[in-house]
């Protein structure tokens, strides 16, 4: 990409928001990346009649920088879980001149504050924005906790883990070609589609390599035990091997999978195994709730209806 755009949605003369964009700029000094101050831009809080007026000289000049512009980073502080109205105005004015003002082009969306999310909450409200105001999201980037993870004179991020994962927020906004980032709700949505399908492969690959597996108990389990844990991908595939000696699946139906706060996504649906060892259906409602990171299930739970089952496997208690 030649010429990045890079600004924030701060008018904050200290914004911690700037600092994170400064930082990356100076570690990607080899690339074109411009800094505007979005302050400079600051313009009436849009109106109708103003707009009637005359949309103001500021924005004009911002929307033909915009247009020069082959991407984008936008680092944008969170007041009260969305975007600062400082930013959400510029928009809005923007949006009156081009609705997709974005233009189609790449996006890189960052956020800081000094809570522990790092401003996330908003983010995944502007991760179903852009791509209405014409961006190919490519990636995102939260910094949390910013007073601890960020060294103010040396204007870089301190802590190394962290420092990794915006160099790959970068890498991949970088990359060429069409490759936007999945929605976590669509993560979830393709492994049930690759669970639907019997596809290994792609449900394996659907956790991260470090995931965490509960299946309906928190607690240690004899190998070929169902219900417990299991800790990184390759002890996912035991846990499908386990569900599938144990079960025959006739149904397993999604009927709902939604997005709640940071990074969580909730799933609820029904199904239907045999089971295999005594010829009984076990039906069962279920919950699942998944925390994902880098497009992948990081933490999986999955929750049914365990007192079913026991019927279902003809277990009796003295
Ligand atoms: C009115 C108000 C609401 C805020 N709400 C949030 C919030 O919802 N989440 C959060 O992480 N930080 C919140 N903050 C703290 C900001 O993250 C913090 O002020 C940060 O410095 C803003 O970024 P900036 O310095 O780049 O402007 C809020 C701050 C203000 C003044």
């Amino acid at each position: 990409m030649k010429k990045i755009l890079a600004f924030t949605g701060s008018n904050h003369p200290e914004s911690i928001n700037e600092k994170l964009v400064q930082s990356l700029i100076n570690r990607f000094q080899e690339h074109d990346i411009r800094f505007i101050d979005l302050k400079k831009f600051d313009v009436p809080i849009y109106s109708a009649a103003i707009h009637e007026a005359g949309i103001p000289q500021p924005i004009l000049e911002l929307f033909e920088i915009f247009k020069e512009s082959e991407g984008f980073i936008l680092s944008s502080p969170e007041h009260n879980g969305l975007p600062s109205a400082f930013l959400k105005n510029i928009i809005d004015w923007l949006s009156v001149i081009k609705q997709r003002f974005f233009d189609s082009k790449p996006v890189l969306l960052l956020s800081t504050s000094p809570g522990a999310t790092g401003a996330s909450t908003h983010l995944g409200i502007l991760t179903k924005l852009v791509p209405l105001w014409g961006g190919l999201l490519k990636s995102t980037y939260s910094l949390g906790s910013f007073q601890d993870n960020f060294d103010e004179e040396k204007m870089i991020i301190s802590n190394a883990e962290e420092l990794q994962k915006l160099d790959r927020a970068f890498q991949i906004f970088n990359k060429e070609g069409e490759n936007i980032i999945k929605s976590n709700v669509d993560v979830v949505q393709g492994y049930f589609n690759a669970f639907q399908h019997g596809d290994i492969e792609g449900i394996l690959n659907s956790f991260h390599p470090d995931c965490y597996i509960v299946s309906v108990k928190e607690e240690e389990r004899p190998t070929e035990q169902l219900h417990g844990v299991y800790r990184t991908r390759e002890d996912a595939k035991q846990f499908l091997k386990n569900i599938s000696s144990l079960f025959e699946t006739k149904e397993f139906l999604v009927q709902q999978v939604v997005e709640a706060q940071g990074n969580l996504v909730v799933a609820k649906g029904t199904f239907s195994h045999l089971v295999k060892s005594t010829g009984k259906l076990f039906n069962s409602n279920w919950v699942q709730l998944c925390i994902i990171e880098d497009e992948m299930i990081k933490e999986y739970r999955f929750y049914e209806d365990s007192a079913a089952l026991i019927e279902a496997s003809n277990i009796q208690y003295a």
